[in-house]
């Protein structure tokens, strides 16, 4: 333990006791074993493992997603090793810009094209080499926005619920530049160029992007019950005028930050696309997974989704192939059997699965409780959460080198006053899978958890933690 760390007490003080018929003992038995690697790291703060300080670095700062983590953890990650670099869920790919930047090469699996396609974008204006076409490109489509007349064709392709999300202007507005891109011939100027529209659309909206759902505001004209006021609303042109002076601000900046070796970005689900990986491939993962919390990407990045011409069908095959984090997730047992490309891995990770006492611990609880959970598909969220996960790390302890790293950003979360230890139970299959757990690392400040919760089943905070696993140089034998 070195000053930057404090160590956790075993039992926390104000903080609600585990329950279930055996207190929890099961979940106490996993805190005890990694009692001298759960640790408390005072050089992390919130906005170190939040999007918050992208807001002032160039490239990242055009897309607000609010999923994502700092550039400055992935610069501080990439201390502790040596690449190959993957970010099996990459966001906005701040872990696989910053390692290109750092002349890594970098892979990154990203299933929401929102993500992947802004990841993409601030690729290509990073390794561009003359930026000016785009410059002038830009200058062209603000002025298409000031005449003419908007076709019906190129109209914002909404989806129920996207419904009403602009006023009637910004709808004229967006038409005309749905259409001014599609004309677009040069791959690269549009995919920029589409990436700062799309990031204007939660702007020039109506709504507003609140964790599980999009919030509206109560002049968009749809039967609600309480809307917010999200005060003044920009018009589209105003809003991509300010981001296009962004992108051009940055522009100098972005080959010295993200440029170098072009990162490959793989648009597609975790589970499918780690198995393609090579054996002892890997040198460093830097990551951050879907929480177990509920929050749904294909609702908040509902506009965005559209905007890329997603209609009703295709959203509900996407929330189906996230990392299952909400209550509408089924389980993706069965297709993991049919695609299966790596069987040895597959048994490997649900045999880690279902030794895990803590998780077993923690679904029994809930099921004995059934009739009292606010939702009973919970439960369903919590097991299928760790299912796949575990075939996720199982696939990266294939990947990764011997000797290599895994760094993971993730939260605990609490169901009907029960604790999931997400850190533990993870870090538990990690080893099950040949990793060693070096450091389990919490934020100095946990998460309090929802004041309906709180009321009902006291206190407890939970914790935000790094965890650090290696892969040993020599396979070690239980
Ligand atoms: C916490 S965010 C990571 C954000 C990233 N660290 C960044 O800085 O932008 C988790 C990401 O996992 C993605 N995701 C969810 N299910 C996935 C899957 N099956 N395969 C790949 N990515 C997935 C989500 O779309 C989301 O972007």
């Amino acid at each position: 333990m070195d000053k930057t760390q404090t160590a956790i007490p075993l039992h926390p003080p104000h903080q609600a006791p585990l329950t279930g018929s055996n207190g929890g003992a099961a979940r106490n038995a996993l805190r005890e074993r990694f009692a001298d690697r759960l640790v408390v790291r005072h050089d992390l703060n919130r906005r170190l493992v939040s999007y918050q300080a992208n807001k002032a670095q160039p490239g990242l700062r055009w897309f607000k997603y609010k999923e994502g983590f700092s550039a400055d953890l992935v610069r501080d990650a990439l201390r502790l090793g040596g690449g190959p670099v993957l970010d099996p869920f990459a966001g906005l790919g701040t872990t696989v810009l910053v390692a290109s930047g750092a002349r890594h090469r970098a892979t990154g699996i990203e299933i929401m094209p929102v993500g992947a396609k802004a990841a993409q974008a601030i690729s290509f204006a990073a390794n561009c080499t003359n930026l000016d076409p785009i410059k002038d490109t830009a200058d062209g489509l603000l002025r298409a926005l000031n005449g003419g007349e908007a076709e019906p064709a190129f109209r914002f392709p909404h989806v129920p619920i996207t419904d009403r999300a602009f006023p009637p202007q910004t709808e004229d507005d967006i038409a005309k530049a749905r259409a001014f891109l599609h004309r677009l011939e040069d791959k690269s100027t549009r995919a920029i160029l589409d990436v700062a529209c799309m990031s204007v659309l939660e702007e020039v909206s109506y709504t507003r992007k609140d964790g599980q759902y999009l919030r509206w505001d109560h002049r968009c004209g749809r039967t609600l019950r309480g809307g917010m006021n999200k005060g003044a609303i920009p018009s589209f042109p105003e809003a991509l005028k300010r981001r296009i002076g962004e992108i051009v601000q940055d522009a100098p900046l972005l080959a010295r930050c993200y440029g170098g070796r072009a990162p490959q970005i793989i648009e597609g689900s975790a589970l499918k696309e780690l198995p393609r990986l090579a054996n002892n491939s890997v040198g460093l993962t830097i990551t951050s997974p879907p929480y177990a919390n509920r929050y749904d990407y294909t609702r908040t990045y509902a506009l965005e989704l559209a905007w890329l011409g997603y209609d009703r069908a295709a959203f509900g095959q996407l929330r189906q192939s996230l990392i299952s984090a909400t209550v509408e997730n089924r389980s993706k047992e069965q297709l993991l059997d049919q695609e299966c490309r790596r069987p040895k891995v597959l048994a490997q990770a649900r045999t880690a699965v279902a030794s895990q006492a803590a998780l077993n611990e923690v679904l029994d609880i809930l099921r004995t409780r059934q009739a009292e959970l606010s939702n009973p598909h919970v439960i369903r969220l919590v097991a299928n959460y760790f299912s796949e996960m575990a075939v996720v790390i199982a696939e990266l302890a294939r990947v990764t080198r011997p000797g290599g790293l895994v760094v993971m950003v993730n939260d605990n979360v609490q169901y009907h006053g029960e604790e999931v230890p997400v850190d533990l139970i993870l870090s538990d299959i990690a080893e099950a899978c040949g990793f060693v757990c070096e450091e389990i690392g919490a934020l100095p400040r946990g998460k309090g958890n929802a004041s309906q919760q709180m009321g009902r089943f006291g206190r407890r905070e939970l914790r935000k933690c790094v965890y650090r696993w290696r892969k040993p140089e020599k396979p070690q034998h239980a």
